[in-house]
């Protein structure tokens, strides 16, 4: 048997809701080829050598430029970072900044791969409840009070507010605004994974919590017609994963400098450079040719058009007791089922009637999730997103579930 080259598995008869992967068939392999020949032809030297352990100038500012044209605001220099994804940022994040033993606060329910990594570092997970409007920040002031009396400060808070995985729900602008400010008075570090921000299909979502975070200017922020940039608390965390590709294995963040500078120290990037360079410089390449603002288009439109199908699929199908909300972007429905369905228990069936999907209790840190699950629509062509739906309606009418 020969040993994969990717790490998606897709299981002949099953129609998988569980995988959140961008489709193979919108990865622009073709222009990404061009932007690798180029980026070759006239930079090898640059792009084959060890890179700058900010990542390489000229993405950092392609970035800027892009962040700009998107959200109106967009970092200085000194406030950006390349990494190698999120997963890669949140892994350095947790060797630099915290140690085991050490807590930390998590949206619940909130990206389960997130919660494994903090696990890997032996990190305690204290997890703060979520409803449609995003994070309850009244808990979260709670939870923070009940550390102080335990003597603990969290070393962070994770959150993903916009798109969630897997809820696909958005936080409305006054709690961002109360998080930052409440992040700021407590001198919490909060994590924002903004993977999805631009993947919208309605309306832009609301400004990040990091473009909301009260506004320091020291003196480094950009150009004239650049807002002052934020220097709060807030480490925002981007992604070429889903708006490019995952195999590029690229992506950035946005932070205070001091915490650009001690991420630039870490002995990683001292012995190897920056990460994922030769990528970061094919991205940069294919950002310069004016590629992703085209790319990004066509993919809120694919991807819309998925979630529509799923979302009709699910209100012609399903049967009463099951209830779910639209997403306005990102690859995720949290489907709540009627009483009594446990998702997680009835995996199996699912999948013996063909049919799988992540149950909700993976992205809870703490109890709850289990009359949820993830539908990923991402990855599916309509006429499966139909089928599928068909075939989970089949299952709960026939109380399979219960
Ligand atoms: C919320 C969230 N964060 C992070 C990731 C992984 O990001 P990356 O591929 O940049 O490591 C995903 C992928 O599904 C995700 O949904």
């Amino acid at each position: 048997m020969s040993l994969p080259d990717i790490q998606l598995f897709l299981r002949p008869g099953i129609i998988e809701f569980g995988w959140g992967n961008p489709d193979a068939d919108l990865l622009p392999a073709a222009d990404l080829a061009r932007a690798a020949e180029i980026a070759l032809q006239r930079r090898g030297r640059q792009a084959l050598s060890y890179g700058a352990e900010q990542g390489p100038g000229r993405l950092i500012e392609a970035l800027q430029g892009w962040l700009f044209r998107e959200e109106g605001v967009s970092p200085p220099a000194q406030q950006l970072f390349v990494t190698g994804g999120v997963s890669q940022a949140l892994d350095l994040i947790c060797t630099l900044f915290t140690r085991s033993g050490d807590v930390v606060l998590v949206e619940s329910p909130v990206y389960h791969l997130a919660l494994r990594i903090f696990r890997d570092h032996g990190l305690e997970l204290a997890p703060v409840a979520a409803d449609e409007d995003g994070l309850r920040v009244d808990l979260l002031a709670e939870a923070l009070e009940s550390l102080r009396r335990r003597g603990r400060h969290p070393r962070f808070l994770y959150t993903v507010p916009t798109f969630n995985n897997p809820t696909g729900m958005t936080m409305t602008v006054e709690r961002r605004r109360a998080l930052a400010a409440l992040a700021q008075s407590a001198g919490l570090l909060v994590l924002e994974d903004d993977v999805c921000h631009t993947l919208w299909f309605d309306a832009p979502p609301p400004s990040s919590l990091w473009g909301l975070a009260p506004t320091m200017d020291r003196g480094l922020a950009a150009e004239a017609d650049r807002r002052p940039a934020p220097a709060g608390p807030i480490v925002r965390l981007g992604s070429f994963s889903k708006i490019l590709a995952p195999g590029l294995r690229l992506g950035w963040l946005s932070a205070p400098p001091e915490f650009v500078q001690r991420c630039m120290r870490s002995g990683m990037l001292d012995s190897g450079g920056g990460v994922s360079h030769l990528a970061a410089h094919v991205v940069a390449e294919f950002m310069e040719l004016g590629l992703l603002d085209v790319h990004v288009e066509h993919l809120r439109a694919a991807y819309r058009r998925r979630r529509d199908g799923l979302l009709e699929a699910m209100t012609r199908f399903l049967p009463p007791g099951c209830s779910w909300r639209a997403p306005g972007g990102g690859f995720f429905v949290w489907l709540r089922l009627p009483e009594g369905c446990d998702s997680g228990r009835f995996l199996s069936q699912a999948e013996a009637a063909g049919v799988s999907y992540v149950p909700g209790n993976r992205f809870c840190a703490g109890e709850g999730g289990e009359r949820y699950m993830r539908l990923a629509f991402s990855l599916l062509s309509l006429r499966d997103l139909e089928e599928g739906i068909r075939r989970l309606a089949g299952l709960l009418e026939s109380n399979e579930f219960g």
